[in-house]
């Protein structure tokens, strides 16, 4: 059995994901629930598109043979006072701004894994530090699944696919595509032999300059697994960034892949 959680507006990276579990599993589920545990503020949850019938027609078309849209209430009855903690890479990035929120992931995905009983459970690369969250709470809490990463699905012009797109003014949808050339320059950069963080981030604020709205969270390189900052480029290394555009909050990353070193 193959699980695609979700939180629902389903757009083209979650279609890849399902189609993916379509491809490779007999039986597909996927799982649609807004997490209220995993929003740090009110707003964003409030305004987090619900679109039940564009999903289920999504599903429909995939293929996929069941859906599982629990309530709040069933998910956190009144009681409920267990949440799992990955520490260390849930304070890390996206963590230092967003606190508590993979508390909720991991607590959500946990009782996700053990309500559906699933072999495999695919997520999307887009959301790198929540990936990395994931396997680590499989692996210390021995959940039996395996876990499937699939590649960042991105418009034509380079922005990820993201359900946040959508709240994106027209001018700040067009300036929102620098995150996809900033992570390509430093992609380049690293290609071309350029090993040292000081001198990509250089590169890579030259080209977020060119947006002028472009408010910077974080742009960090940290090694895949630890999610620690590096400062030369000698390894796999993935720079991950969170911009904001008019107050909507922005996320992508590229694994940097150097040669031999230089
Ligand atoms: O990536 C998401 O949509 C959510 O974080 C997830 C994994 C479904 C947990 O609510």
């Amino acid at each position: 059995m193959g699980l695609v959680p979700t939180m629902g507006n389903l757009h083209a990276g979650h279609r890849s994901l399902l189609a993916r579990a379509r491809n490779e599993c007999p039986f597909v589920i996927a799982t649609i629930f807004v997490n209220p545990i995993q929003f740090d503020n009110r707003e964003d949850l409030d305004k987090y598109p619900r679109t039940w019938e564009a999903d289920v027609r999504l599903c429909q078309d995939v293929g996929v043979d069941a859906i599982f849209a629990p309530s709040i209430e069933t998910m956190y009855p009144p009681q409920s006072s267990t949440f799992v903690e990955v520490k260390g890479l849930q304070d890390l990035l996206c963590g230092r701004h967003r606190p508590g929120h993979f508390v909720g992931v991991a607590t959500v995905v946990a009782k996700l894994f053990n309500i559906v009983p699933a072999d495999v459970a695919y997520f999307g690369l887009k959301d790198f530090q929540q990936t990395a969250v994931i396997q680590r709470m499989v692996s210390d809490l021995n959940f039996p699944i395996e876990i499937r990463l699939c590649p960042t699905v991105r418009e034509p012009d380079g922005l990820a696919m993201s359900s946040r797109n959508s709240r994106l003014s027209a001018d700040h949808r067009r300036q929102a595509t620098v995150l996809y050339r900033m992570l390509r320059r430093v992609s380049d950069k690293v290609s071309e032999g350029l090993r040292d963080v000081s001198q990509l981030r250089r590169y890579a604020l030259e080209e977020l300059s060119s947006a002028p709205d472009a408010v910077l969270d974080y742009l960090e390189w940290v090694d895949p697994s630890t999610l620690l900052a590096v400062d030369k480029v000698h390894q796999p290394t993935v720079v991950a960034t969170a911009v904001q555009f008019g107050g909507v909050r922005l996320i992508d990353n590229m694994l940097l892949e150097p040669g031999s070193p230089s």
